[in-house]
């Protein structure tokens, strides 16, 4: 019998991540979703949440929450296809699916769940799924539980992808999917294109619309913004950032809705979001769909912001959205850039490798609609400060 020193495997992974500068830590935050958050009792400016429409805070989502707690308690006690069902949940769905235009919506525990959900039912061992290589690793993940092979196309690079089509011509099954605002870099992917070629090819197309939803499209998502929404198969999105709630979807056909319904093991198995999420999550689509939330003045605030670190000579790729990357190049230039910001009340997180590609750090600035004009001036002051230090040679 061979024995094994789990201990001496644990000490040796956890100081292999320390020495790659890839240890993680949990901040030491509190009211993360705020536009102002308290950092170790310290106030900062939030730029770094997901609550883009500052939808969180909002009476209309507390008091259906509150409402949802004293007449339904704390859990649906069950899946949903068991005794988990309560009548807010159809009416999510039912909503959802107007919404976003489609036949059918399923309301699932996250967006994470989703992408579990959506890739194991639709791929399998005969099915290559096309993926761009800056995808959400929710979709990674799910395309490793479902077994399918994975084929990697460089990011938002059309001719790359038509060439592994064709490579890949014979495959019983295919299945493009990609995010349609990339998280880390703002941009958006060439959803025309990927129709196109997923018609050509036979493929089923599968958007992630986790950072366009409340946002793009008057909050339907890039796909209805682009008029694309009956041309996508499968369109997934979560209620846990713009919408300030928690929980994901998977909206499209009715065929489609029922294979998740039918097939996700992760819906399946697995207790049905509690009363108090799924009230606020309704009463959030509501408001959006009535035309209630800023996505206009947010992406407003996004273009001006883009123009003054242009200005200002920082890099910002190639985004378009709400999300700023501000790309400074190493490790130790994107730490000190952040503590720099920091010390001037404004925090906005740096991303190193592995969550971006080597040689890239970043600041990652997540803007809000509901920073005032004041704030929106802290930050390009806070910005323009950075530059100087940095021409400066007082920041790597
Ligand atoms: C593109 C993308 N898809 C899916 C998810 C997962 O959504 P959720 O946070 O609701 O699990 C995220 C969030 O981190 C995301 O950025």
């Amino acid at each position: 019998m061979s024995t094994f020193d789990w201990n001496a495997h644990m000490a040796a992974r956890l100081a292999e991540a320390r020495a790659r500068s890839q240890w993680r830590a949990i901040p030491p935050v509190d009211r993360g979703a705020d536009r102002t958050l308290l950092w170790q009792g310290r106030r900062l400016l939030n730029l770094a949440s997901n609550n883009y429409l500052g939808l969180a805070g909002r009476g209309e989502l507390r008091a259906a929450a509150e409402r949802a707690a004293q007449e339904l308690g704390t859990t649906s006690g069950a899946s949903r296809l068991v005794t988990g069902n309560f009548a807010a949940c159809d009416e999510l769905e039912r909503l959802t699916a107007e919404f976003k235009g489609q036949g059918a919506a399923l309301v699932l525990g996250s967006g994470y769940v989703a992408n579990l959900c959506v890739m194991t039912v639709f791929a399998d061992r005969h099915t290559v799924v096309f993926s761009d290589r800056l995808n959400h690793a929710s979709i990674v993940d799910g395309v490793a539980l479902a077994r399918a092979a994975h084929v990697r196309y460089r990011h938002g690079d059309m001719d790359h992808l038509a060439g592994l089509l064709e490579r890949h011509a014979d495959a019983p099954r295919k299945i493009i999917v990609t995010d349609t605002v990339f998280s880390m870099d703002g941009d958006v992917a060439d959803l025309a294109h990927i129709v196109e070629l997923a018609q050509e090819h036979g493929a089923l197309t599968v958007v992630d619309e986790a950072h366009a939803t409340g946002v793009l499209g008057e909050g339907r998502g890039l796909a209805h913004e682009l008029g694309l929404a009956d041309a996508v198969d499968v369109h997934m999105g979560t209620f846990s950032k713009a919408l300030g709630s928690h929980g994901g979807y998977v909206a499209g056909r009715e065929d489609v809705v029922a294979m998740l319904r039918n097939f996700a093991r992760p819906f399946i198995f697995s207790t049905a979001l509690p009363p108090t999420v799924v009230a606020a999550s309704l009463a959030a689509l509501r408001l959006v769909a009535a035309g209630g939330a800023k996505a206009r003045k947010l992406l407003d605030y996004a273009a001006d912001l883009r123009h003054h670190l242009a200005a200002l000579d920082f890099a910002t790729g190639r985004s378009v959205t709400q999300i700023i990357p501000v790309i400074l190049g190493g490790n130790e230039a994107a730490l000190a850039a952040r503590d720099f910001l920091m010390e001037r009340g404004v925090l906005v997180p740096a991303i190193r490798p592995p969550s971006v590609p080597a040689g890239t750090a970043r600041l990652r600035v997540s803007l809000r609609a509901d920073l005032t004009e004041a704030d929106m001036e802290r930050v390009h002051t806070a910005f323009e400060e950075l530059a100087v230090a940095r021409s400066r040679g007082a920041l790597p």
